[in-house]
């Protein structure tokens, strides 16, 4: 999939009028694709495949504030530790209060982009003075208050070595963060995708699977546990 082949942000359909006839072609195309995820789900189960090298420290975070588990802390820790030579940013796309931003920035000297527009679709304003506060002490974090598509539109050049999709957890979004993001990556460079495994989120798993499944080896499985798959571009 080369630039021009990637798919329309489905956030930019919200620019339209409700009414739109193409806002509502799009909104039943998402709604049969969450219905098609959800019939394919147990065909799109990717296997299990554990990192060859695990994180060992004992993790202290706020687990009120995230749904992020201490086992997919552990595992987005290794991404971290296996994309630190690269060089090039981490981006994390949908920080709701900031805590694995932080658990993660902390424990790298790369930019680590966060990306989340706060409206409405799962983060609030109350949400972002939490993820505010909680990365207000560390200097490599960049913030931008936009979605991922408007971000990746306003940074056409820009290569990462790491980037942990955790928005919208629908085919439509996933697919579109997938697809986008993972043309960023430089060689060796990970990609994580958050709610991979759980049926209320059939589309996130279907997304990443077809993902995995179309990229003709350009992408491998680097490692999936539970609720937590991760992708790497080849070299
Ligand atoms: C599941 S939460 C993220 C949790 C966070 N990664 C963590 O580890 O605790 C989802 C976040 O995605 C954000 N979001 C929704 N749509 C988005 C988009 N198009 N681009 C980026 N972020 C988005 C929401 O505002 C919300 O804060």
């Amino acid at each position: 999939m080369n630039e021009t082949q990637l798919p329309k942000d489905p956030f930019e359909y919200k620019s339209l009028s409700k009414r739109n006839p193409i806002r509502i072609a799009h909104k039943i195309q998402a709604e049969l694709l969450e219905y098609w995820s959800a019939l394919t789900f147990k065909r799109a189960e990717l296997p299990i495949k554990l990192p060859s090298e695990s994180c060992q420290e004992s993790l202290e975070f706020d687990r009120e504030d995230t749904a992020v588990t201490d086992e997919h802390m552990s595992l987005l820790l290794d991404c971290i530790k296996e994309t630190n030579s690269l060089g090039e940013p981490v981006a994390e796309i949908g920080a709701f209060r900031g805590v694995t931003s932080a658990m993660l920035a902390a424990r790298t000297e790369r930019i680590y982009y966060i990306i989340d527009p706060y409206a409405g679709y799962g983060g609030a304003e109350t949400d972002l003075t939490r993820q505010r506060s909680r990365t207000a002490s560390l200097p490599n974090i960049s913030f931008h208050r936009t979605t991922s598509g408007q971000f990746l539109r306003d940074h056409r050049d820009l290569a990462i070595s790491f980037a942990f999709i955790d928005a919208v957890h629908d085919f439509a979004n996933v697919w579109f963060d997938g697809s986008s993001w993972s043309q960023r990556l430089v060689p060796g460079g990970l990609i994580a995708f958050h709610d991979t495994d759980a049926n209320e989120f059939s589309g996130a798993r279907t997304a990443v699977t077809k993902l995995l499944r179309s990229s003709r080896g350009s992408l491998t499985l680097f490692a999936h546990i539970k609720n937590l798959t991760v992708l790497q571009r080849a070299n």
